[in-house]
């Protein structure tokens, strides 16, 4: 008899641990993503060491120290816009700039991350051509029925407006009437979200580009817009897109998937740096569930480096060789609204070095959870000592 009550108490404690266990897990998973993690001293500065104005467009410089390291990140509009990302292994490397030279455009070797023995690693992304076609079947297939491309070294860009950790470029083909292409650079000294969806998680090794286009008046009534993304590496170029599944939550609902366009040495999963995004644009300035879009990527397919290098200011001062891949990124599927519907879309994405963030449930989708798994388990729990309190009442039954 004694030795049931004991098995009993047993698996009473067995449970309520159990349960101690699911919280515990809980409160770490939450605590490890949202507790302490890594920042970063950030300095912002618009064309350093320039005597002037630089004619062909500006270079932002964003220096952010960690402990033993720097990230440089530099936004260039000579030529089709550039955000080039380079990774140092010291807290005290600079960038030094020739501006004639860089101006130019014409020789690699204008723009130096200092000193050269520190870089640990170094990417771009090049935002090269925007693309349209008539949908007039509704089959979404980007293939047929093209209009000649716009190339982004063609546009008249704006002059960077700077506020705070970010940074706005616009822009506009001759034939754009009133609208324009418009990249926002967005740095961070820790982890965090963005306000406005899809909130991608960024931690201080990354920063976000949201890129847009509004008002511009489309070729046909049913067009569909594609962005060419040039990828450019030294040694070990973004190369191959991974898929991963990602969690339906509060910041981006009805998401279930996160694309990253990786550098790896040699095919090891070891990622170097990402372009991290995920497979949602955005109809509305101001977006909310029904005019979200869904997006698709192309393959990377390799490309010569000096066509990049030609296009793209800042990539022709920093690499002597560019290694560059390009794919293409296209909003809308078939059956999703046309372009001229409201006149916008958006799409953000990621530069970083290292790994790219991943997703964890949010505190809500955490509290949901442990209520959820939790209720059950207490309510087991409290069966579990009734039914040992009357098993062991009626227990002592005949002995009383
Ligand atoms: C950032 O700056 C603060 C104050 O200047 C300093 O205490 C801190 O160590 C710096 N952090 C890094 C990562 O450099
Ligand atoms: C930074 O470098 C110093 C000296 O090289 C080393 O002692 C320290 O552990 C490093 N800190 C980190 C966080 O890597
Ligand atoms: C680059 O352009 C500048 C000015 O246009 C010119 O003086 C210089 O010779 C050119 N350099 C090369 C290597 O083509
Ligand atoms: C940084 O890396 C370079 C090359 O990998 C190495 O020569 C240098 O000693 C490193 N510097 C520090 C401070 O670790
Ligand atoms: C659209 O459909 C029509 C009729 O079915 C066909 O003739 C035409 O080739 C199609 N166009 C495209 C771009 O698929
Ligand atoms: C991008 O799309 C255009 C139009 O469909 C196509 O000509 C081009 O080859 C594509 N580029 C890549 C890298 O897939
Ligand atoms: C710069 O951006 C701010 C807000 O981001 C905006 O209010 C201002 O009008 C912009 N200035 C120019 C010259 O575009
Ligand atoms: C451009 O904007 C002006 C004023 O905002 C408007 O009057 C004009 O109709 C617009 N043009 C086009 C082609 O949309
Ligand atoms: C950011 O990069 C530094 C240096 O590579 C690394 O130590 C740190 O863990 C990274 N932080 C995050 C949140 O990935
Ligand atoms: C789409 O474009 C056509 C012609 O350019 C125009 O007549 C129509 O009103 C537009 N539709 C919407 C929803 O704006
Ligand atoms: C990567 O592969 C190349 C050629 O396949 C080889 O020369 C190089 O040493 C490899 N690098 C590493 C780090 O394994």
């Amino acid at each position: 008899m004694a030795a049931t009550a004991k098995r009993r108490s047993c698996g009473v404690s067995s449970s309520s641990s159990s349960l101690v266990f699911l919280f515990s897990v809980f409160s770490l998973c939450q605590s490890s993503f949202s507790g302490e993690t890594s920042r970063r001293n950030l300095t912002v500065e618009l064309n350093p060491g320039s005597p002037s104005l630089p004619s062909g467009g500006d270079l932002l410089h964003v220096r952010a120290v960690g402990v033993n390291d720097t990230l440089h990140f530099l936004f260039c509009s000579q030529g089709a816009p550039t955000l080039l990302l380079v990774h140092t292994n010291s807290s005290s490397s600079t960038v030094e700039v020739n501006w004639p030279q860089f101006e130019a455009r014409n020789i690699s070797g204008s723009l130096k991350v200092e000193p050269a023995s520190s870089i640990l690693y170094s990417s771009a992304v090049v935002f090269s051509r925007l693309l349209e076609y008539d949908d007039m079947n509704d089959t979404a297939d980007p293939t047929s029925d093209l209009f000649p491309p716009y190339e982004l070294q063609d546009f008249t860009w704006s002059r960077l407006n700077l506020s705070g950790l970010s940074a706005l470029l616009c822009g506009a083909a001759k034939t754009f009437s009133n609208g324009s292409l418009c990249l926002k650079l967005s740095a961070f000294e820790s982890e965090g979200r963005d306000q406005s969806w899809p909130r991608l998680l960024h931690t201080a090794n990354s920063s976000q580009l949201r890129v847009w286009l509004d008002g511009v008046s489309p070729r046909a009534p049913r067009s569909r817009f594609l962005l060419e993304l040039q990828a450019v590496g030294g040694t070990y170029p973004l190369s191959r897109v991974e898929v991963h599944r990602s969690i339906d939550d509060e910041f981006t609902p009805s998401i279930f998937k996160v694309s990253q366009w990786v550098s790896s040495v040699n095919g090891s999963s070891d990622v170097l740096g990402f372009l991290q995004w995920k497979p949602v644009s955005y109809r509305r300035s101001d977006p909310a569930l029904e005019f979200a879009t869904p997006c698709r990527h192309s393959d990377p397919q390799p490309q010569s480096g000096e066509e990049v290098a030609a296009a793209s200011g800042l990539i022709r001062a920093f690499y002597a060789e560019p290694q560059t891949f390009r794919l293409n990124v296209s909003f809308g599927l078939a059956g999703e609204p046309f372009y001229n519907s409201t006149k916008f879309f958006s799409w953000t994405v990621l530069l970083g070095a290292g790994s790219p963030p991943v997703d964890s449930f949010s505190p809500l989708v955490l509290a949901v959870m442990a209520v959820g798994l939790g209720t059950p388990m207490i309510l087991l729990l409290l069966g579990g000592v009734c039914v040992c309190v009357r098993k062991r009442a009626t227990g002592y039954e005949p002995i009383n």
